[in-house]
Formats: structure tokens, C-alpha cells, sequence
């Protein structure tokens, strides 16, 4: 058989007509090395198709080890017109075995002729000969010192051989397209983890949302509820106190109000939206806490007392956030003073200006103080020391004061409970908490 044309150059009229191989080497590893990771696919198969016209290849491919699924991926190739093309994937195990344990053991194959293969190449003989190939050169190539594949190329339209100096040019190629391999996989993967960290973090948001929705839900729906058993009662007297049942429908009413400010808080609180602030009077929010909690102190026989100054500097925020803030304070210390059993049953909240630019607030209470092994996550989602805690309060009670830009803290008591203190900045110091 007779060929001619540049297609089919032997080695010989290639070194004459093309670039000389350093030319050729120096320009494919510069070009590769600064394409972007978008361009090296299209580049890589560019060059497999510069190095067969230069080298009288009929078929260059690259075949890359999914070690998930175990197949073959021909991920570059480029073959003349009337070549067959490699499959796009194969199970290499099953169809060439022999090769497949070469490429592995990081051994270069050479056949001149594919009869040359040893016996125990019967499969892949018979590969080949389905896709014509006469004479074949397979290099491996390894990414993070591990064969992933290997660089093929194969004379299909005449059979030829191959010179040592061929040989080590064509394994000098692979070795770079192994490296621009390399550097596309890396690229990959660092996409790969950087969309599974999002949907991580995704799916961690969502749940902690939904886990302070629940939270903070569950004090005024328990109130609210409360509330109409008393009204009920109150309606099955023969003479009912109208005005009663009035202020247990007002309470409800305002817990309502709470429950749905609460919900469009929680939102807010993660979705870093910008709600609107005002000017606050933190007696007034303590307050608020103080009859929001009172009849849930009278259950728990607890004594729950407020220290006020007459006033307080104004604090900008959001009144309800607070509140509900506090509310997560107190509960805790009304649960700590239940769990220790014995002993005085007393919660303190004290305010005081602390210099002309903050505000603190301290809870303390008669507890059973804080178990030393949480302390260092104390306030982290879903760290909780109760069989039916949630492990959310102090989560949402730091977020709260922090995006106020305050800060809060927990302290054990000398004698016994815990103390939780927070600072707030005073008006016109929000941008200066310190
Ligand atoms: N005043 C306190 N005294 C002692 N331990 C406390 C106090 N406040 C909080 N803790 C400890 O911190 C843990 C976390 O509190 P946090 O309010 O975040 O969750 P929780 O109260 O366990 O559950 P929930 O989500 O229902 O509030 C509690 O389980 C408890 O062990
Ligand atoms: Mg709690």
C-alpha cells in the first residue's frame, strides 16, 4: 500500500517538512501551561492531533481509570477521517486485560506489529484489530504519583515502526499532558468540594433554621395556649368574669404578634436581611421579658426579679429580637434552678450603664451551674445537656447580641448557678462596640 500526502508523513519527511520536536515540545508545554482550565481539554486534543501529523500517528487518545465505576473514559482524542474513533468508555479489564495491566504496572507497551502482542494478549489483539490498529505505542501516565491512564497512539492506515527516539518523544508528550491532566483534575475537584461544601452548609442552614423557628416558637405558642385553657375555665363559670376573659384574649393576642414577628425575625436572622431598627429603651424591653415570663416563673416556683436603674442609655435595634434573646436567658436559668432540685429558686436580671458606651445585662441565677465539659461549646447550635433541650437558645441568644453588635458570655457563680452577661453598644457607639 502506497500513501501519500501529509496525512500519512513518515517520520523522516516530518522531520524535515515540521517544526523540529524542541520547537514543537517547548511550544505544547508553554501553550498548556497557560491555558486556563477551561481551555485545556480543547488544547490537549489540538496537540494530540499536531503530534500524529507530525509523528504519521493515524489515532491519538487519552484514557483515564474512573476508579468509582472502574471503566475506561477516552476523555481526548483525535484520529484522521477515515480512522474509527476510540469508544468513549469501555471496561478495560474485560476487553483489553493485558494492556490494562501494563498501563497499571506503569509499563510502556511498543507493538510494531499487533501480532507481536505475547499469547496472553488474545483480547486485546482482537480490540485492536475491530478498531485497525497496525502498530501501537502506549505511555501511562500518572497524576499525584498514581497511573490514572495512559496517552495511545496508533498507526491504523499502514503499519510502522517505532524508533527509540520516537519512543522517548512520545512518552516526553504524555508526560505533559499528564501534567496539564493533572492540573484540570485538580481544578475539577476543587469545584467538586467547593459545590458539596455548599450544599453542606445549605443544608446545616436550613436545619438550624428550622430548629430556631421551633425554638423560639415554642414559649409563645405555650403561652398562648395557656392563655385559652384560662379562658375556657373562665367561660364555664356560671357568672363569667367577662373582663378576665377580655385579658386572656389580649395576652393571646400579643403572643400572636410575637409568634409571627419571631418568624420573620428567625428569617431574617439567617438570611443576613436587613431589617429595620430603632431606638430602644432597654428598661422598657426588660419589662416586656418580665411579663412575658411571669406566669411561667409561678409554675416553676421561681423567684424571677429585675434590677433597674431609673434609666437607661438608648440601644438601636430590633425590641423583639432582644426580647427574645432575654426570654432564651431566663428559660435556661429557670431550667438550671429546676434540674438542681434543692435550694434557693431565684433569677436575677440586673441592667447598668457600664461606661458611657455600653450597656450590661446579667442573668443570673441559683442553678446548678454550667457542666465544665460544654463549656468550650456552650453556645453553638445543637449543644444541649437536656434529654428534651434542642441545644438552640444560646445559639440564637449569641447571634441576636452579636448582629447588635454586643457581645454575650457565661460565667460560673463563686457560690452556685451561672450568670449569662451580654454588653450592647449605647446609641451612636453601634459602630464602635470595642
Ligand atoms: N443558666 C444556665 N445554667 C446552667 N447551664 C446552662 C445555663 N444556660 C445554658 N446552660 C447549658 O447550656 C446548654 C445549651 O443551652 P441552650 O439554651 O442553647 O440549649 P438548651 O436549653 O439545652 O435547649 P433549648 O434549645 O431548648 O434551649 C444547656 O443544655 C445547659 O447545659
Ligand atoms: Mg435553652
Amino acid at each position: 500500500v502506497t500513501l501519500a500526502g501529509p496525512e500519512t508523513a513518515t517520520e523522516d519527511r516530518a522531520s524535515r517538512s515540521a517544526p523540529s520536536f524542541e520547537d514543537l515540545l517547548a511550544e505544547m508545554s508553554s501553550t498548556l501551561l497557560r491555558a486556563t482550565t477551561d481551555q485545556i481539554d480543547g488544547e490537549i486534543n489540538r496537540w494530540l492531533r499536531r503530534i500524529a501529523f507530525a509523528f504519521g500517528i493515524d489515532r491519538g487518545s487519552i484514557g483515564q481509570i474512573n476508579h468509582v465505576d472502574g471503566l475506561l473514559y477516552t476523555t481526548h482524542q483525535w484520529s484522521r477521517q477515515s480512522v474509527t474513533p476510540m469508544p468513549h468508555s469501555m471496561n478495560a479489564n474485560e476487553i483489553v486485560p493485558w494492556l490494562t495491566g501494563k498501563i497499571m504496572s506503569d509499563e510502556l507497551v511498543v507493538l510494531s506489529r499487533l501480532e507481536d502482542a505475547p499469547p496472553e494478549a488474545a483480547k486485546d489483539v482482537q480490540f485492536g484489530r475491530t478498531m485497525g490498529t497496525r502498530s501501537v505505542v502506549t505511555v501511562p501516565f500518572k497524576v499525584g504519583g498514581v497511573v490514572v491512564g495512559a496517552v495511545a497512539f496508533d498507526a491504523v492506515l499502514r503499519r510502522r515502526t517505532w524508533s527509540q527516539r520516537t519512543i522517548r518523544r512520545l512518552s516526553l508528550f504524555a508526560e505533559i499532558f499528564g501534567s496539564a491532566l493533572q492540573r484540570s483534575r485538580t481544578a475539577a475537584e476543587i469545584r467538586r468540594l467547593q459545590s458539596e461544601v455548599r450544599q453542606i452548609s445549605q443544608i446545616v442552614m436550613m436545619g438550624e433554621v428550622t430548629a430556631s423557628l421551633a425554638h423560639e416558637l415554642n414559649q409563645p405558642l405555650g403561652a398562648i395556649l395557656s392563655n385559652a385553657q384560662a379562658a375556657r375555665r373562665l367561660l364555664n363559670a356560671k357568672t363569667p368574669d367577662l373582663k378576665e376573659v377580655g385579658t386572656a384574649l389580649d395576652d393571646i393576642i400579643s403572643d400572636n404578634t410575637r409568634a409571627v414577628e419571631t418568624i420573620r425575625n428567625v428569617r431574617a436572622l439567617f438570611q443576613r436581611v436587613e431589617l429595620t431598627t430603632s431606638s430602644l429603651d432597654l428598661n422598657q424591653i426588660l419589662l416586656s421579658v418580665e411579663r412575658i415570663l411571669r406566669s411561667d416563673a409561678k409554675t416553676r416556683e421561681v423567684s424571677l426579679r429585675f434590677e433597674l436603674p431609673a434609666s437607661l442609655p438608648a440601644v438601636v435595634g430590633r425590641g423583639t429580637e432582644l426580647i427574645q434573646a432575654l426570654i432564651n436567658l431566663v428559660v435556661n436559668a429557670f431550667d438550671s434552678i429546676s434540674e438542681a432540685g434543692a435550694g434557693p429558686r431565684e433569677v436575677v436580671v440586673r441592667a447598668s450603664q457600664n461606661g458611657p458606651t455600653r450597656v450590661h445585662i446579667a442573668v443570673r441565677d441559683s442553678g446548678k451551674g454550667i457542666d465544665p465539659s460544654i463549656m468550650p461549646r456552650l453556645f453553638q447550635a445543637f449543644v444541649t445537656t437536656k434529654s428534651k433541650g434542642m441545644g438552640m437558645g444560646l445559639a440564637i441568644a449569641r447571634s441576636i447580641i452579636e448582629n447588635h453588635g454586643g457581645r454575650l458570655w457565661a460565667t460560673q457563680n463563686p457560690e452556685r448557678g451561672a450568670t449569662m452577661e451580654f454588653y450592647l453598644p449605647a446609641d451612636g457607639n453601634a459602630a464602635n462596640p470595642g
